[in-house]
C-alpha cells in the first residue's frame, strides 16, 4: 500500500501512445486505466462487461449503432455489455476507463489494435516537487 495519491496529469504526461490503456489503480476486481485516443478505433463488443469512459481532456465520440455519444472533458458514459461501439477522436483525447481486470480492449474483434493493458510505470518524482 502507498500513501501517495495518483496524479492524473502527471500519469497522462508519462506516455503518448494511442489506444493503449495503462493500468494505474485497482479496486476489487476492477482496473482503473488511463488512455489517449486519436483517430478512429474499431467496432467491437464486450459481451460480458460494461465499459466506463470518463473524458479528462478533449472531445470523444463513441459511435453506437443507434447514434453517437458526444463526450467532452468532465463527462462520462457507460457502454453497456453487448452493445457494439467504436470510439473516435478528431483530436487527442485523454480518458479514464474503468472495467474488470483482464478485459481486452478490442472486445470480440482481433486486430492490430488488440492488446492487454500494461501497468503504468510511475515516473520518478521530480526534484523540488513538494510532497
Ligand atoms: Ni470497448
Amino acid at each position: 500500500m502507498t500513501n501517495q495519491p495518483l496524479d492524473i496529469g502527471n500519469a497522462l504526461a508519462s506516455f503518448d501512445d494511442y489506444w493503449s490503456p495503462k493500468v494505474v489503480a485497482r479496486l476489487n476486481d476492477y482496473e482503473v486505466k488511463l488512455a489517449k485516443f486519436m483517430g478512429e478505433f474499431i467496432w467491437h463488443t464486450h459481451d460480458d462487461t460494461d465499459e466506463l469512459f470518463l473524458v479528462v481532456a478533449g472531445n470523444l465520440v463513441i459511435q453506437l449503432r443507434t447514434g453517437d455519444v458526444q463526450l467532452t472533458s468532465g463527462q462520462l458514459y457507460v457502454v453497456p455489455r453487448g452493445v457494439e461501439h467504436c470510439p473516435i477522436a478528431d483530436d487527442e483525447v485523454s480518458a479514464i476507463l474503468i472495467e474488470p481486470s483482464g478485459v481486452i480492449n478490442t472486445g470480440d474483434v482481433v486486430s492490430e489494435l488488440t492488446g492487454s493493458s500494461a501497468e503504468l510505470r510511475q515516473a520518478p518524482t521530480v526534484d523540488g516537487d513538494e510532497l
